[in-house]
């Protein structure tokens, strides 16, 4: 095929994807067991970590999603060969032996924020690197100077012209960093960047998120020498190089929690494997308190819903405390209790896009700021909604689950992001969806 039949396959693929919508009818509980794919959150900035190798990198248990396959192209852009194997195509392979590139992609940039996580890793292997302002859902601004802070402590240099930030790293040492905020971004970025740089870092008030301790492990299979992830101090002595490493992707814990309410929700009972349950116990609190029964059983989670779940009152906020990915989730459950809740969202100010648009469906929601009142109703009813971002497109899915008759979600392509074979895996547990082009 030549370049503009391939252009054309290419801008018609993706008017597909931008026209495709979840056809749900509601009312059905579901019932079974489901296992949960790898952290979207996790192999993210572990992919971005694997260009500093100096040879072969094999993440295992690596999900299938658009965002991973965004990040797979920035790294071919940058002359790094990725390529999906193994019997279930959940391996990834990443050489990065021939990477010459220092300058990320801006259209892919865009498309995911997580390409921002390639700035400490290029400054740490090539003294340079050139990024443009990130994207990702649009869930309020998400600045990232914090993430600057920390590499320029580092020894990076910055010039910002034409909506690019041209970094370069001339005297790359460890030093003492103190984050204004427990950002997991930021966290990541520097903790990358200085595996590599001479002498010892120390992360204070660093994020404390599972996805964090997975970033250390595969970094110190590398040869990194980090300790510390999982705390909010984090210490880093710089290495020389980085070598090659195998590792295997953490479960995603938003994944687990989404199905978890998927039980709740639908007064069904649903078995989450591959779930670990210290990495969701604020969900697991949560959902206990509004009459939910959760089992934590050795290799996943058992969740039985009641037939109307009582109100609550939930505040986001960093790990371990509710997370702020399943506040919209969250949302769909309550606007069907038998009560008002009150949510506060203290990490994104703009993280109630769903509210409306349950709405839609028949929810009672009133949003002052940062604070949303859930006044909850009998039921919802079907409708036609829109998923704005990733999470709320999961508060629309599950809202349309347990509403009556049809709900079609569109803007699908921000589920697809972040969630793989949603809708098999809810179909396996008996719900009626279907996905439409
Ligand atoms: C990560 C997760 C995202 C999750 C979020 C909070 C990934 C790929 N994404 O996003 O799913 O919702 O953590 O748990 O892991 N901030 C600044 N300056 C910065 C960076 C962040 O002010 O330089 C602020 C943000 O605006 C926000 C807060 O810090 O208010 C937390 O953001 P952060 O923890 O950095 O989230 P992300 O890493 O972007």
């Amino acid at each position: 095929m030549d370049k503009t039949a391939l252009l054309w396959v290419a801008i018609a693929g993706s008017v597909m994807e931008i026209m495709s919508k979840f056809v749900i009818t509601g009312g059905k509980s579901l019932r079974g067991e489901v296992k949960v794919s790898g952290a979207k959150n996790a192999v993210l900035p572990i992919m971005a970590a694997s260009v500093m190798a100096d040879s072969v990198c094999v993440l295992h248990n690596a999900p299938d999603l658009m965002d991973v396959r965004t990040m797979a192209e920035i790294l071919r852009g940058l002359g790094v060969k990725v390529e999906r194997t193994g019997s279930e195509g959940k391996t990834l392979y990443i050489d990065p032996t021939n990477m010459q590139g220092w300058i990320v992609d801006e259209m892919l940039m865009r498309q995911v924020r997580s390409s921002i996580f390639l700035m400490g890793p290029l400054l740490a292997k090539t003294g340079k690197a050139r990024v443009s302002y990130p994207g990702g859902c649009d869930i309020g601004q998400r600045p990232i100077d914090l993430h600057l802070k920390g590499l320029k402590a580092l020894g990076a240099t910055f010039e910002e012209a034409h909506g690019h930030i041209t970094a370069e790293a001339k005297d790359w040492s460890g030093i003492d960093i103190h984050l204004d905020m427990p950002s997991v971004g930021a966290t990541e970025n520097i903790m990358m960047g200085a595996t590599m740089a001479e002498g010892v870092t120390v992360i204070r008030n660093a994020a404390k998120e599972p996805e964090i301790v997975d970033l250390q492990g595969f970094l110190n299979a590398m040869g990194a020498k980090v300790r510390g992830a999982g705390t909010d101090v984090i210490r880093i002595e710089g290495v020389e190089s980085l070598k090659g490493a195998e590792h295997f992707v953490m479960p995603d814990r938003i994944e687990v929690g989404t199905f978890m309410v998927s039980a709740a929700i639908t007064a069904g009972e649903v078995y989450v494997a591959n779930a670990i349950a210290e990495h969701v116990q604020a969900i697991t609190s949560k959902l206990r308190e509004v009459g939910t029964t959760v089992a934590t059983l050795s290799k996943g989670i058992l969740v039985t819903g009641s037939q109307r779940c009582k109100p609550t009152d939930l505040k986001t906020l960093p790990y371990p405390g509710f997370p702020t990915d399943m506040q919209p989730q969250m949302m769909a459950l309550l606007s069907v209790a038998e009560g008002t809740s009150v949510i506060s969202e203290t990490i994104f100010e703009s993280r109630f896009k769903q509210a409306e648009e349950l709405g839609r469906m028949g929810a009672k929601i009133r949003t002052e700021g940062r604070t949303a009142i859930i006044k909850g109703v009998p039921r919802l009813s079907g409708a036609i909604v829109e998923a704005s971002d990733l999470r709320s497109g999961a508060s629309l899915v599950l809202a349309g689950l347990c509403a009556e008759g049809r709900t079609v979600v569109s803007g699908i392509r921000n589920l697809d992001r972040g969630y793989e074979n949603f809708e098999s895996k809810l179909a396996s547990l008996g719900a009626y969806i279907k996905r439409q082009n």
